[in-house]
Order: structure tokens, then sequence, then C-alpha cells
């Protein structure tokens, strides 16, 4: 059986956790899930690092012993995971015995064998990055990413001989081109190692100094400090050096964490496992900062993002979509409530939502929400066109996130999402109806259907609950253990004759726009000029519901409310009017034979994928009559606000046809 360990840094506990701890804890979470669907047995380690000097300073400032701040600030992080979606296999602490107990035995095996010795130094200590800095590193004078002046430090110590494994470092790195991915950080690592001998590696701090730290087992006057301590817990949690998970999951190892921390994890660690006798890992992937409005997330700045908050905001599928769709993996990216709002609309309400909630009517309303057999449809080579559109973007899928490639990944399933869109929309279904074309009705949906099916398996490593809610809707059980991810690369898997689906998705409800309020009134000075000409029968071109000079309406009997039938229905289809900017023609499904076309005056506000699929309130019992040529059977509601419009519609999803009363 295939094997993968994951792991992500050990946070520091001298802070909350933010956005930035989120997103590597949630990457190594879809790295896990991805490959626990082709079969994989996983193993993904978390934790938290908890000895050093900052730490000592956070639970001082606090009021508390270390242990007591330490056990707090980790349980913040062990807490939060389950709340993002995240299952890790194990969470560890460096204050753990077990843990302890390692750092204590890989010290003496590599003081045993002369490549620990004692030394005096003198060097520029930067507290942040909890290490001496060379000469090189500081940026006039100062630490280039704590922006601070390292104190000059004088003292006798303990050194690891770093500076031995150089050269296999280099050569290793360079036989191995993925073992540092992305490029850029390989590129970074070799020219450091390139540039001059690297200095041996100060393991120790005095107890006189400090002493929240694991002791030296051959001097106790001494403790080792955080690298020496913090990188070891890869292989604790391993059970090295005899542990069963050891031998199994160490071959295949796989670190994740972000630029910061390039340097520790690619020339200390690897060798101080050489040191160790051990192989490196396998890849080291190197990840970006997040960024608030291009400025680096800190306390002090009071930017920090919750990422409680962000999941409470946009759903923790939507969050976990959004973080890994944005990212270029190795790249920076910018956070912003706009963006995420602009990119949960436009992928999920928009693209994969309305497929959802329309083609899930449609099989409600053409065949009882219950699939024929494949047997009687009648395929042709657009639905064995997108068949293999769909194969074509699974595998690129499994490319890209196997190397953690994730924003690429997913724009490839979404060519599939906008390629199931365009199917409908081209095989109007509605029409097939009409016309009586069942076999070839039977065979759109099930073409359409199975593709929503794998895009749904597909995206379950990226956000598990919405994935398996969405499979559910098409009337699949969902295990990952018995998830065929490898016969997902090779065939669209039919849903079987019989299978029942939902009726109604509403999976990723749209979202407020956070919009500024300049860009958000664009569109109301726009709409302006326009109001006179607006015509009837589409929603009322009321100005804002909230003008004070608006005469009030007359007061009306129960009665004549009660003769207007109002329903809820589903947006099937949205074509422009010829020669008519401002109008379209919208097929809604009522739970009637046939959908119904009411002409309706949204195209200013709307993109077509912005509507299709969405339920709205249509009058069923308006008098047909023709606009611009088209005859219109009702009027879709909305509400003009002062940035646009906004339609009116049902909290949850509603069987089409759903009375107002
Ligand atoms: N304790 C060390 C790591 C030891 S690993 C053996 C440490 N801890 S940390 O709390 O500072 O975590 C740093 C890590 O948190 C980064 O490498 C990254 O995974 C994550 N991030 C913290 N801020 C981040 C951003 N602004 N953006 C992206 N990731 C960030 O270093």
């Amino acid at each position: 059986m295939n094997r993968f360990f994951i792991s992500t840094p050990i946070y520091y506990v001298n802070a909350k956790p933010h956005l930035g701890h989120a997103y590597t804890t949630i990457v190594a979470d879809c790295a896990a899930r991805f490959h626990r669907l082709f079969g994989e047995e996983v193993f993904f380690l978390t934790g938290t690092d908890e000895h050093g000097d900052k730490i000592a300073e956070a639970a001082k400032a606090a009021g508390q012993t270390p242990a007591q701040y330490a056990d707090a600030i980790s349980a913040l992080f062990r807490d939060m995971w389950p709340h993002l979606g995240i299952e890790y296999t194990r969470f560890i602490r460096t204050t753990e015995k077990e843990h302890v107990r390692t750092v204590q035995a890989a010290l003496q095996k590599v003081h045993d064998q002369g490549d620990i010795y004692f030394g005096d130094y003198g060097g520029h200590y930067c507290f942040g990055c909890e290490r001496f800095l060379t000469e090189k590193e500081l940026v006039d004078g100062l630490c280039p990413d704590h922006k601070t002046k390292p104190e000059y430090i004088a003292e006798k110590n303990y050194f690891f001989r770093m500076s031995r494994y150089q050269d296999r470092l280099l050569e290793h790195i360079r036989k191995n081109p993925d073992f540092i991915r992305p490029t850029q950080y390989r590129n970074e690592v070799i020219s450091l190692l390139e540039s001059g001998a690297l200095e041996d590696l100060c393991i120790s701090r005095p107890t006189s100094r400090l002493t929240w730290g694991v002791k030296l087992p051959f001097d106790e006057n001494y403790v080792t400090y955080v690298w020496f301590d913090a990188l070891i817990n890869y292989i604790t949690a391993l059970g090295w050096p005899n542990g069963e998970n050891f031998a199994a999951f160490w071959p295949c190892a796989q670190h994740l964490v972000a630029k910061d921390i390039l340097k520790p994890h690619a020339v200390f660690w690897p060798t101080m496992l050489m040191a160790l006798g051990l192989e490196p890992y396998r890849h080291l992937n190197v990840h970006g900062y997040w960024l608030v409005k291009d400025t680096k997330m800190s306390k002090s700045l009071g930017n920090v993002v919750e990422p409680r908050a962000m999941a409470q905001a946009f759903g923790v599928s939507g969050m976990r979509y959004f973080l890994l769709r944005e990212m270029t993996f190795g790249h920076d990216a910018s956070f912003s409530e706009e963006s995420m709002t602009a990119r949960f609309n436009a992928d999920l309400a928009n693209d994969l939502g309305n497929l959802f909630n329309r083609v899930l009517a449609m099989t409600h309303r053409y065949f009882g929400g219950v699939l024929p057999e494949t047997a009687g449809a009648d395929f042709s080579k657009e639905d064995s066109d997108l068949a293999g559109l769909a194969v074509a973007a699974a595998c690129n899928w499994r490319d890209m996130f196997v190397s953690m490639r994730f924003s690429k990944g997913l724009e490839a399933l979404w060519e599939l999402v906008r390629a199931l869109n365009k199917h409908v929309d081209a095989s109007a279904p509605w029409t097939l109806f009409k016309e009586g074309k069942t076999a070839r009705l039977s065979a759109v949906l099930h073409t359409t259907l199975a593709g929503m099916r794998k895009v749904a398996m597909l995206l379950w490593p990226v956000m598990p609950e919405a994935a398996e809610k969405m499979l559910a809707q098409l009337g699949q059980a969902f295990a990952p253990a018995t998830a065929d991810a490898a016969r997902e690369m090779a065939e669209l898997v039919m849903l079987p004759g019989g299978t029942r689906v939902e009726t109604a998705s509403a999976l990723f409800p749209r979202r407020e726009s956070l919009a500024s309020p300049e860009t958000a009134t664009a569109p109301a000075k726009a709409s302006k000029a326009k109001e006179k000409s607006l015509p009837a029968g589409a929603p009322a071109p009321a100005k804002d519901a909230r003008a004070k000079d608006a005469p009030a309406p007359a007061e009306v009997e129960f009665a004549d409310f009660q003769k207007l039938d109002l329903r809820l229905g589903t947006v099937l289809s949205v074509a422009p009017v010829p020669g008519a900017d401002r109008l379209y023609i919208v097929t809604v499904d009522l739970g009637e034979d046939s959908p119904r076309q009411v002409v309706a005056g949204l195209a200013e506000f709307f993109k077509p994928d912005e509507l299709s699929g969405r339920q709205v309130v249509v009058v069923a019992n308006l008098k047909p009559r023709k606009l611009r040529g088209v005859m219109s059977h009702g009027m879709i509601l909305a509400v003009r606000t002062s940035g646009g419009m906004e339609l009116l519609t049902a909290s949850g999803a509603v069987v089409p046809g759903s009375r107002v009363s």
C-alpha cells in the first residue's frame, strides 16, 4: 500500500492561531485527504513548539508559568483544527516526555560521534527567529524578517558541525530536483550553499539565561535551543528509532512550511538527519505569505485575520476553497473580504451552486427526481466530448494536487464545472422535454450529473463537508476508503438508473458584496438615465424602496392580495433579448409541465451565470404580454438597492412551484 506522511510546522505558543497557521494546516489536511482518496495510508502530523525565550517571555508577561501558558495556547491550536474540517493523525507538543526523550537521544548520538563540540561564540541573536543570524543575513544591521536589531551575545555554547554535511546536502539537492519545491526556494537554498562555507549551528543556551528547554544529556548546565528541539518532532511522532510508523512513513515524509522557516528546514534539518544516519525527507513544500492589504499580518499592526470568524462568514468549505484557490502555492497572496466575497460568489454561488440547483431541479421536473436507465438514453458526440473533457480535467487536477499546486488543480476542475453549465445551456433540456425527445434528454442529464458527481468527489480534499453534501444530493454514498479515485481519472462514471436525487442544492447562497461605496453606487448611476424606458413585466422600476417622497401605495383587501399567485421557481436558463440591453429571457421551473418564459429587466445587474440555478419569486398569474416581441408569462420580483438590485428568494431551498403565502 502506498503511504503518505505530511507535517505542518509546529506552531509557537506565544500567540493565538491566525489565518497563516490555518492556511498551512488546511493545505496539509487537503493533501492528506487527496492521498486518502487514492487509497493511501496517511499520517498527518501537526502540533505546537513550546520551548524557548519567546514563550518564556510571553508567559511572564501573562503572569503565568511557561507550562501553564503553553498548555493554554497549545489547546487553542488543537481545538481550532476540527472547526476548520482538519483531521490530523497526531498532535505533538514539544513538552511531551516522549519528545524530550527523543531529543536527548538524538543529541547524545550526534555528540557521541563527534558532531557536537563546545566552543566560544559571539553572534547576532534575533529573538524573533530564535537563532543567531550570520553577518550576511543582516540587512542594514537588522534582521530582515523582524526588522529589529539583533542582540550581540558572546558566551560558550555547544555547536553542531553542520559544515561537515554541506557538500552532501548540495549534492542531494542537485540530484533531486523536487527535494525543495517550488523551484524558486530550491534555487535560493542552492545559492546559499554555494555562496560559502556554512557556519556550524549553535544548538544550546546556558541555563543561567534560559531554563525553559530540553536539558542537554551531556551537560546539565545547558538546554538545547529551539531548532534542535523543534525539528526533531517530525521523527518523535513516528517513534524513531524503532517505531513501526517510522519504518513505514519516514521514506515518504513530506514537510510543509512557509518561506519564513526555509533555512531551518532546508539546511539545518537535512544535515541533522544526515548526522543521525537517516535519509533526508522526500519533499519540502514551501509556500508564501498571506498578506493583508499587501502588509504582513501581525498582532502589533492589528490586521490579524481570525480563522473562526472567516469560517463563520463563508462556511468552512467556502473558506478552504478560497485559501486553496486564491494562493498560487509558493507565492504571496493578499487577503481581503472583498476578494473572498467576489470569489465565493463567482465560483461557488454561480458556477458550482447554480449548476447543482438547476440540474437537480431539471431531474425532478423531467424524471420525477429518479434517473432513467442509461440503456435507453440517446448519447451524442457532445456527451462523449464532455466525458473526454471530464477525464482530462480530473487528470490535470491530480497532477497539480500531487505536487501541491492546488490553485492550478482547482482551475482545471472549474473548466469542467463551466463545461457542464455550457452543456446544459447548449442542449436546452427544456426544449428537448417540450419536443418529447426523452431519450436525448436522459442522455444530457446523465452526462451532466455524472460530471457533477466527479466534481464533488474531486472537491472532497478541499471541502469535505460540502462535497459530501453534494454527493448525497446526487444520491451517492461516499466514504474516502471506498472511493475509487483511480477510476475517476479514467472515465466519466455514470450514475446508475434508478438513482434518486434531491430537489435542490442551495449549498452556497450568495454573500453580500462588501465592495467600497464608490464601486457599489456605480451601477445605480448608470441605471438612472434608463429608468424611464424600463418596460412593464420586468421588475418594478421603483427607486430605492426607502425613498421618502414615494407615495404610500393604497391599502388593498386581503382578498385582493390573494388574487396574486406568487411562486418560488428555479431559473433554468438566461438569454439576452436581441436589441434590448437590459432585458433577459429567463426560463423558470415553476413545477409546471413546461418551464415559464419571463422577460425580465435584470441584464443591467446580473450576468446570466449569476442567475441560472437561483431560486426566484415569480408573479405566476400576471397576464402574458409581449415585450420587445418576446412573450413574457409572469414577473420576477426584485428589490432595487442603492448599489444595484437584489432578487427575492426563500431563505432555504424549496421545491419549484411552491406557493408564497
Ligand atoms: N515553531 C516554529 C516552527 C518549527 S517547525 C519544526 C515556527 N512557528 S510559527 O508559529 O512562527 O509558525 C510559522 C508558520 O506559520 C509558517 O511557516 C507558516 O506555516 C505559518 N504562517 C504564519 N504566518 C503566516 C502567513 N502570514 N502566511 C502564511 N503562513 C504563515 O516558526
